[in-house]
């Protein structure tokens, strides 16, 4: 008898304890949501979007508040996937998956990017532009203007995890050009997902409902009212995860062909250097009148470093390999890229070459694509004395739409992404300073 009782008072101290922390997780979710989501979201205007019809921009369905639209949508709901994604439900106060890296002192700060989150290193690098017949009245200055520039090399996989797992790597060079910046974003798989904005919400839809349900708690939990009272509970969770999402179910055989080729691009990625791989723009440009899309490919440097790029074999295996690959090799000499563009096909119509990124150029098009060199990269040996911070390189905000005068992002995809980069990144940029400031 005191037994039971004794149980039964635990329990109960635990479901107090359970939904205290429940109801603190979910105040200052809604309270970051409210104060620095929301009014992201509303601040998205008519002016954030803008198309070049002369080059073959088209709007999303015909219709540019359609396409503002899934750009808003988008902004609420990554915001909230953000919020939900690094939250275990029943900690006292936000906590990320990636706690360890916070309480080893590595990270005073919590929410992270919402894509490529997991920075393996930021580096300094040197931009050269290089004489080309491709840009004839020059590319970021004239031939041979040197320019210093950041790299932020990093993994897409949502959640920061192993290296040791195939995935997609992201690289983003920010080019400093006095009061100007121009960022390339770019990923080592040429192909996206979906072909335009409305196909990446559904994604993201998705994932959120996903995520939704995996924050549901554990079977197994401590609950006094055993196996029922899960069941219930999950039923329910689940269909509020269901209805919160929004997704629109005539939608779900274009969105599951997304998410087997968001996975087969996962799969397919080797796992190698980050000096090894080739980076893509993946969405078109404009340069003036010129219309191109841009990769990076590992080069020879001038001076060459006896340190072998390739992974070795505990690099492979460690998670994280591409960190310490990064460190060994620039601990003896420099990393080289080109940076190479390729023309917009003439023998594809202007939706399928802009508006349209399953496939890419080279497979749509009959043309052999030829690529022309118009900058080089130098990535210097590491220095600790301008090494960059873990804190700095998560900071630092790159967007595809920061560009030299002249630039334009071309594309559903293209163009949308700068106001969702540019708010989103405000966003977990405020929101750790008001969680920094609350745990104090
Ligand atoms: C509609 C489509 C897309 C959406 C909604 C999206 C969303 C995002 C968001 C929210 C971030 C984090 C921004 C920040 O907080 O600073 C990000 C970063 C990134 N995205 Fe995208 N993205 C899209 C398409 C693409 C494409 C086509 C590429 C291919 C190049 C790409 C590559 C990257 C990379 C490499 C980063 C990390 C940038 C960095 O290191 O700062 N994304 N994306």
């Amino acid at each position: 008898m005191k037994l039971s009782k004794l149980v039964a008072g635990g329990a109960l101290l635990l479901v107090t304890q359970a939904s205290f922390a429940t109801v603190e997780q979910s105040a200052l979710r809604d309270t970051l949501d409210a104060l620095y989501v929301q009014d992201k979201v509303t601040s998205i205007t008519d002016n954030d979007l803008t198309i070049r019809e002369d080059l073959g921009e088209s709007w999303l369905n015909d219709s540019k508040e359609a396409e503002l639209k899934v750009v808003k949508d988008i902004i609420n709901q990554l915001g909230k996937l953000q919020l939900g994604t690094y939250v275990v439900d029943d900690s006292p106060a936000l906590l990320t998956y990636i706690s360890e890296e916070i309480t080893s002192g590595r990270q005073d700060y919590y929410i992270l990017r919402d894509a490529h989150p997991k920075a393996h290193q930021c580096v300094n690098a040197y931009f050269t532009v290089e004489y080309n017949n491709f840009f004839p009245s020059g590319f970021l200055g004239n031939g041979n203007v040197q320019h210093d520039a950041i790299i932020r090399f990093s993994s897409s996989n949502p959640t920061p995890g192993s290296d040791a797992i195939n995935g997609v790597r992201g690289a983003a060079i920010k080019v400093l050009m006095g009061d100007q910046t121009h960022d390339f974003v770019m990923q080592t798989e040429p192909h996206f997902p979906t072909d335009n904005v409305e196909g990446f919400s559904n994604l993201i839809k998705v994932g959120r409902t996903r995520n939704c349900l995996s924050i549901v708690p554990d079977p197994d939990n401590q609950s006094p009212f055993g196996p029922l009272f899960d069941f219930t509970y999950q039923l329910r969770k689940s269909t509020q995860c269901l209805a919160e999402s929004d997704f629109n179910l005539l939608d779900l055989p274009e969105t599951v062909a997304s998410i087997m080729r968001f996975q087969e691009g996962f799969e397919d990625s080797p796992i190698k250097s980050a000096f090894d791989f080739d980076y893509f723009s993946v969405t078109p440009y404009a340069y003036e009148d010129i219309v191109f899309k841009y990769e990076v490919s590992p080069a020879t440097c001038t001076e060459p470093n006896s340190e072998d790029k390739s992974f070795t074999s505990a690099e492979a295996a460690d998670s994280d390999g591409l960190e310490n690959n990064i460190q060994r090799v620039l601990a003896e000499g420099s990393a080289c890229f080109d940076l190479n563009v390729v023309a917009r096909p003439t023998d594809i119509s202007d939706k399928d070459a802009i508006e349209m990124l399953v496939t890419t150029w080279d497979e749509k098009s009959s043309q052999v694509l030829e690529r022309v060199k118009v900058a080089s990269i130098v990535i210097p040996q590491l220095s600790t004395s301008t090494e960059i911070s873990s804190l700095a390189c998560d900071e630092m905000r790159n967007n595809n739409g920061r560009n030299a005068d002249g630039f334009k992002p071309l594309g559903s995809i293209g163009r949308s992404r700068i106001p969702i980069y540019d708010r989103l990144s405000s966003f977990r940029i405020e929101a750790n300073q008001h969680l920094r400031n609350i745990n104090q």
